[in-house]
Order: C-alpha cells, then sequence, then structure tokens
C-alpha cells in the first residue's frame, strides 16, 4: 500500500480517529453527525499535523511566579479551505487557532476527467509569510490538492501543510511528484480509487454527506 515515501506522509494512528472514521464511512450516518465527526478529526489530526509549529518563549506573571513560557512564534497561520468539503476543516482548524487567517480556493470536479475546475479564490495577501493549513477531507487523485498547492506556491507560501479525513496512494503520488516539501496528514490511508475516481472504501462524496446534497 506504501508505494510512497513515506518521510512526509503521517497517517494518525489513534483509536479515537479510528473509531470516528468508521461513522464517516457508515452510509447511515446523517448530515448533521457527519459534520460533527469531520469536525472532531480535524481536531485530532491538527494536534498530530502541527506539532512542529515554531514556538518562542516569553516572560509571564502567574498568580504565583515569573517563568518564561511558550507560545506561537510570528504571524498566525493561515488556513486554506478547499471548497466546498474543506469548509468544516478549516471550522474545526479555528476553534484550535481563532487567531488563524483564513483562504479559500473554490473547485469542482469535473464529473468526466476527474480534474478540477476553479470557480473561486481569496488568500490572504501576506499568504507568503505564514505558515499554511491547507485543508481538504478527500485526498483522492489529488488533483484538487496540487492545484490548490501550485496556486499557493505561485503567491510565495512555501510551509504547507495538507491535512485530509482520508488519502490513497494515488493522491499521495500525486502531491509529492509536484510538491515534495508539503506535509501530508491523514485520518485513513485508503486502498485505492474506481473507475470514478472515488477513494475506496472511503466514505463517498464528501461535499454531499456534509451538506445533504446527496
Ligand atoms: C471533492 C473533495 C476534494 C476533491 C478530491 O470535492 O472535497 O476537493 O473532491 O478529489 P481529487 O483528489 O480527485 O481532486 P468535489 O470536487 O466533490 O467538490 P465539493 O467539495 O464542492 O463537493
Ligand atoms: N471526492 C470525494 O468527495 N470523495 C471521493 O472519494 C473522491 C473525491
Amino acid at each position: 500500500m506504501t508505494d510512497f515515501p513515506t518521510a512526509n506522509v503521517n497517517v494518525v494512528d489513534h483509536p479515537l480517529v479510528a473509531h470516528k472514521i468508521t461513522l464517516l464511512r457508515d452510509a447511515a450516518t446523517k448530515p448533521a453527525e457527519f459534520r460533527s465527526l469531520c469536525e472532531e478529526v480535524t481536531l485530532l489530526i491538527a494536534y498530530e499535523a502541527l506539532r512542529d509549529l515554531p514556538t518562542a518563549t516569553r516572560r509571564v506573571t502567574t498568580p504565583v511566579a515569573e517563568t518564561d513560557a511558550e507560545e506561537l512564534a510570528g504571524l498566525a497561520p493561515a488556513v486554506v479551505g478547499i471548497l466546498r468539503a474543506g469548509l468544516v476543516m478549516v471550522d474545526a482548524i479555528l476553534t484550535l487557532l481563532p487567531q488563524a487567517r483564513v483562504g479559500h480556493l473554490g473547485m469542482y470536479r469535473d464529473p468526466q476527467t476527474h480534474e478540477p475546475v476553479p470557480y473561486y479564490d481569496k488568500l490572504p495577501s501576506d499568504i507568503a509569510e505564514r505558515e499554511v493549513i491547507l485543508v481538504d477531507p478527500m485526498l483522492a487523485t489529488g488533483g484538487s490538492a496540487v492545484a490548490a498547492l501550485d496556486h499557493l506556491a505561485a503567491e510565495g507560501a512555501t510551509n504547507v501543510r495538507l491535512l485530509s479525513i482520508v488519502g490513497c496512494p494515488e493522491g499521495v503520488e500525486a502531491v509529492q511528484g509536484a510538491h515534495p516539501n508539503a506535509s501530508i496528514t491523514v485520518a485513513a490511508m485508503d486502498e485505492r480509487l474506481n473507475e470514478h475516481a472515488y477513494i475506496v472504501p472511503g466514505l463517498g462524496d464528501a461535499g454531499d454527506r456534509i451538506y445533504g446534497t446527496l
């Protein structure tokens, strides 16, 4: 299953994540619960994906003593969501990092070619100076993630982490081929794509399940 270099790929192995992924996979899970689960899984994998965010110390006075304490250094990160499905993950990241700036990249997969079709973009103007957290629940062919990473690179972003809920080898290989420096964190690494470029076993169409547009 892992024919790709694993150095930049983190598959979060945790019973809570596994349990929630199983609920997400279940076709009987309704949109409200599906959205909540996506947010919860995002919180859990973000904890791992953001482990190496730069920090600095500053002097603080507790009610008891003075101490040197750690805090996030530099400009707040930017979280960039690939629309539509990435929006639920943006909201989850904002609960962890309320100071984050938010970017949006709108694209949908053409049903015949499976290529991403861009329709919107709005990024923080100083994105080149920020750590970037790119979020999209599904890393299937990798076309959407690569298009987003291309756009971010063109805007000067250099430190980009991709967070997805479900990935597959094809998507990871596409991202690694185009953007070898981008780290990838997923909650599950599935087997393969089917003939419609859906992840197997996957969880179906994430956007449709999140927004009830099946
Ligand atoms: C889904 C998903 C990703 C993309 C992944 O979006 O949210 O953006 O497919 O597939 P890929 O790796 O093959 O590019 P979709 O195009 O269904 O749009 P939506 O989020 O608006 O439903
Ligand atoms: N997009 C989805 O939402 N699900 C897949 O399995 C593949 C692409």
